[in-house]
Parts: C-alpha cells; structure tokens; sequence
C-alpha cells in the first residue's frame, strides 16, 4: 500500500502540529556595537539596520529589542585608542564597561554578555599579544582575564571569550573566582573557525588583522572531529556554555556537537551571513524574510539551543506571527 507522508503537510494548521523544530525569542541574542564618546547613533555600513552606539544611547537600541521581546544580548567594544596590547580592553571606564553599566542600571532583567577579545583594541588587529610576529598564546591569556574581569566588575552577566587562545577559560575562571564572581558564567566559543564569513564584522569593529590572518589560533573550517576536541576542553576548563560560529556553512559542527555534550550550546550566525542576505535581497535574487525563516529554523534543527543573530527582531516578529518556531 502507498505510504502517505503528505497528510500531515495538507493543511497549515496541521503542518504547525506536526514541526519538529521549536524556538522561542527567549534563545535569541542580538549583538550591539558599542563606540567611545557622547551622543553617538551611526548607521554601520556593513550591518544594515545596525548602529554604532555610544554609552549614553545604547539604551535606546536595547529598549527598541526589548520591545519586540528580545531580552539577552551580546556586546562589542570600539576604543579610541589602540595599542600593541589592547590596554584600553580593561579600561574601567571604555565604551563596554560603561555600556554595561548603563544598561544594567536601566534594565536590570536584561541578560548582558560581553565579547572578551583583544582584537579591537590591537593595533595589529590581532586577537592577543605579539611576540616575534607569532599571537603569544600565554601573554594573550593574562590580557584576557584583565579584560574578562573588568566586564564583569561592570556588571556584565555573562562573558563570552572569543579569541582562541589555549587554556584562556581555565584562567579567566579562576581570574573570576578570585575576584569573588564565581556565579559569572562563561559562554566559550568554543569552535570558532577561521572564517571569510566576518568580513563585514571587521569593518564595524574596526577588528581586521594588518597582517597575516587568524589561522594560527582560529580553526581550518576542514575539520570536525577538532570542533569536538575544543569544546571538550573548554568544558574541562569550566565553560558553562559552548559555542559553533559561523552558523550556516556548520550546522553538521551543530549537529555532532550537540550530540556530544549536554551545555547549553550558542551558534552564532555571523555577520557575512546577514550581509549575503541582505546584499541578495536587495539584488531582488531572493525573498529576505523567507530567506531568514528558513536559515534561522535550520541552525535549530541543526542542535543550536541559543542563537547569536544580527536578524533577532526580525526573527522575534517572525514568531509572534508563528510563520517559524
Ligand atoms: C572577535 C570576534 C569576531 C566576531 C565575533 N567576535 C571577529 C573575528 O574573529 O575576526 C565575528 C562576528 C561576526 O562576523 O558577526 N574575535
């Protein structure tokens, strides 16, 4: 007899029934860029429809996310200064320690987790320290947990070291525990790939290395089994979440990954990501809103449990009209 699988694709109502796939807007998160100075709302050329923004504004971006019901988000900072060792990273006072504050102040039930990177605030661009034209992974860790800790003492709710530096979680745990922030979780990313994929991140973080390229400590996107290595070692070292970025070109990385560990596991659909859709769409080779329904919904099919996106409020009214999740 004929199998039938089309009956339960026959009406809307029923194929709702029947997804296999749920997610709400409480595992979205939004990343913010926050610049230096007073007053500051400008539109990035890269990230259609997203801004720089000073302290003093940022409440204005994150009240208008909160609005559409998305509450936990991700941010960046851009200093004034650079140097060769990113000093102003631990800056008690830079653009992200006072942006954290500030939101907190004004939203106290937000969820703030900050970036904790050097490549920002490099003047290499280089994701740590330099020594003999090689990233010194150990030097790098100790600028880390200065950073990492500064985040916290700002408020921050959760730190997400994004810089691949070997054992940087073990010491950013105990730099944390140290200081008395044992209940700041660490959101790793975990497997992060050296990707082409944040070409257009660069550009607004100002973050692109003056030499060379990050293939030394970000991962060569052939493999897999090492994506499951890294996180293993996060998890040993003390991470509370784990993380796969980019999203797209990895969801079979989402997918073993989860498969793997129980965390709580982010991934982050990049900024070149965003910027292909937008740049389709805008060629009118594609539908945006179908185009970012199905990509989203296939990060969590893959296994994400948490998804970083540049389309969060999009993506939040996508749901209130149940078109996904
Ligand atoms: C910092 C960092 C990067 C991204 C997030 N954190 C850039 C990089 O590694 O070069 C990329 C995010 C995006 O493209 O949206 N290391």
């Amino acid at each position: 007899m004929i199998k039938r699988p089309r009956r339960l694709r026959k009406t809307d109502a029923i194929r709702k029934f029947v997804r296999e796939t749920h997610f709400s807007k409480k595992s979205l998160i939004l990343p913010f860029f926050i610049v230096e100075g007073n007053g500051v709302k400008s539109e990035i050329s890269t990230l259609d429809g997203h801004f720089h923004y000073s302290p003093d504004r940022i409440c204005e971006g994150i009240g208008e996310a909160l609005e559409c019901g998305i509450n936990s988000f991700l941010l960046f900072g851009i200093p004034n200064e650079k140097d060769e060792i990113g000093s102003s990273a631990w800056n008690s006072n830079g653009a992200l320690q006072n942006a954290v504050r500030t939101i907190k102040s004004t939203f106290p039930d937000v969820v703030v987790i900050t970036d904790v990177c050097m490549c920002e605030y490099t003047s290499h661009g280089h994701c740590g320290a330099i020594s003999d034209g090689y990233v010194d992974n150990d030097k790098s860790i100790e600028l880390l947990c200065k950073t990492a800790l500064s985040h916290a003492v700002a408020g921050a709710d959760i730190v997400a070291p994004s810089d691949m530096m070997d054992g940087r979680v073990a010491a950013i745990r105990n730099a944390l525990d140290r200081e008395g922030y044992i209940d700041i979780p660490i959101m790793s990313y975990s497997a992060k790939y050296s990707s082409a994929f944040y070409g257009p991140f660069r550009e607004a973080a100002g973050s692109a290395p003056s030499f060379g390229d990050r293939k030394s400590y970000q991962m060569d996107y052939h493999n897999i089994n090492e994506a499951i290595y890294e996180s293993s070692l996060d998890i040993e070292e003390g991470a509370d979440m784990i993380m796969v970025k980019p999203a797209l070109s990895y969801l079979d990385v989402i997918r073993e990954t989860k498969n793997n560990f129980g965390l709580p596991l982010a991934a982050y659909s990049v900024s070149g990501e965003y910027a292909m859709i937008k740049a389709a769409a805008k060629a009118g080779l594609v539908d945006e809103y179908s185009i970012m329904c199905e990509t989203t919904t296939s990060i969590f099919r893959a296994g994400a449990d948490i998804l970083i996106t540049y389309y969060a409020k999009e993506i939040a009214k996508a749901l209130d009209r149940g078109d996904i999740g």
